[in-house]
């Protein structure tokens, strides 16, 4: 390790990953330099520890000064992308697929469009698919109003493929210095490499959205930096890229190839009984009236309104001094859940096909 200690923090930068090792092998090797790290300086008091761990270079040379954020860098107040890189620290995916409801046609579109990302090299190297297609695809958007479980999805992904998540929304790649987005957005996909990460990037039709005619030519200018930069990262990734968007916007054609379109439908009563059934803990103490398919009957929900239901519903009977929470009690919640929205925007976009998954 050497220590890249500036006053307030400490920083290490880690050569650890043999130059042979494959990206599975230096995922693992990456995850668990970065847990040993993590225990050490929960050890160590409170001073905050950042970590980067990259490959060794070829011929057993130090690396360079940028690939490992060391004191040559740029100017102080201009950051390496390594440097700007810690900000994105993977964590542990916080839920399992045993946890989304969805119609069996999205799973089944979720699942397909994660192994042609997760195979192109195969697909497309390997098997020549790119004298086809030059940009394979390498992202798979979630589309779906806010609350129908992309975010859970995510997790869900990078559970299923054993890998750490990194997580942000485009919104955090701006930044008060102009021009400052694309350097933090290609931060975070070397984040993703070096962690051997899911990629989940959210409010994503902010960096993909097409050309604005009546925009100023300065923000113009911003969109279209930013947009490059998410090409340019997309086509040269090679770990899964989860983009989320709550509304089918206007993507630039340039996306067409590179993105898998998986449409999250707001759930059916089928979906809302198995979300009920996933929401009731098995340490809830429940009454016996109460019965998730009763639930369901309440249209015009999503995942999200269910799941804050049935927090109030429990936080409610504690309070009250109740022993039990009863179907009553479940259903005043998300009544009163629907009722205090800020408006109501008609109903929601349902599934073309019926069913839960
Ligand atoms: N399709 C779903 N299946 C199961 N639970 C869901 C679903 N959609 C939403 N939820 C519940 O609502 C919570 C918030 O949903 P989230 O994934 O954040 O929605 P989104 O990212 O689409 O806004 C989830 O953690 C889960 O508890
Ligand atoms: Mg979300």
């Amino acid at each position: 390790m050497r220590n890249l200690a500036r006053t307030s923090r400490i920083a290490f930068a880690v050569t650890g990953i043999p130059g042979g090792a494959d990206d599975v092998e230096a995922a693992l090797l990456r995850t668990r330099l970065i847990e040993a790290a993590k225990e050490f300086s929960g050890r160590n008091g409170p001073r905050p520890l950042t970590l980067t761990v990259t490959n060794q270079p070829p011929g057993g040379e130090r690396p360079s000064g940028s690939e490992a954020g060391s004191g040559a860098g740029p100017e102080p107040d201009e950051p390496s992308i390594a440097e700007r890189a810690r900000q994105f620290t993977a964590t542990r995916p916080l839920y399992t697929f045993d946890r989304l409801v969805l119609p069996e046609r999205t799973l089944d579109q979720l699942l397909r469009a994660v192994h042609t990302v997760e195979q192109r090299r195969v697909l497309f190297d390997d098997w020549g698919l790119r004298e086809i297609q030059p940009h394979p695809g390498s992202a798979v958007n979630l589309e779906g109003a806010p609350g129908t479980g992309k975010t859970l999805a995510a997790h869900a992904l990078a559970d299923r493929l054993g890998r750490p998540l990194i997580a942000a929304r485009a919104s955090q790649l701006e930044s008060k210095y102009h021009g400052e987005g694309p350097k933090n957005l290609a931060a975070l996909f070397h984040a993703a490499r070096e962690q051997g990460a899911v990629l989940f990037l959210d409010e994503a039709d902010a960096l993909m959205s097409a050309r604005f005619e009546t925009i100023s030519q300065g923000a113009e200018h911003a969109v279209n930096a930013m947009r490059s930069e998410m090409l340019t990262a997309l086509d040269h990734h090679e770990g899964l890229v989860v983009l989320a968007t709550n509304l089918v916007a206007c993507y630039d054609t340039a996306f067409d190839s590179r993105v898998w379109h998986v449409r999250f439908p707001a759930p059916d009563e089928a979906a809302r009984a198995g979300i009920w059934r996933r929401h009731l803990p098995d340490a809830l103490p429940l009454a016996e009236d109460v019965s998730p398919e009763g639930l369901a009957g309440v249209d015009e929900v999503t995942g999200r309104d269910i799941r804050r239901a049935v927090i109030d519903a429990a936080a409610e009977v504690l309070r009250t001094g109740q022993p039990r929470v009863r179907q009553a009690d479940l259903l005043a919640a998300v009544e009163r859940i629907k009722a205090g929205r800020p408006y109501r925007t008609g109903p929601m976009p349902m599934a073309a096909s019926g069913g839960a998954g």
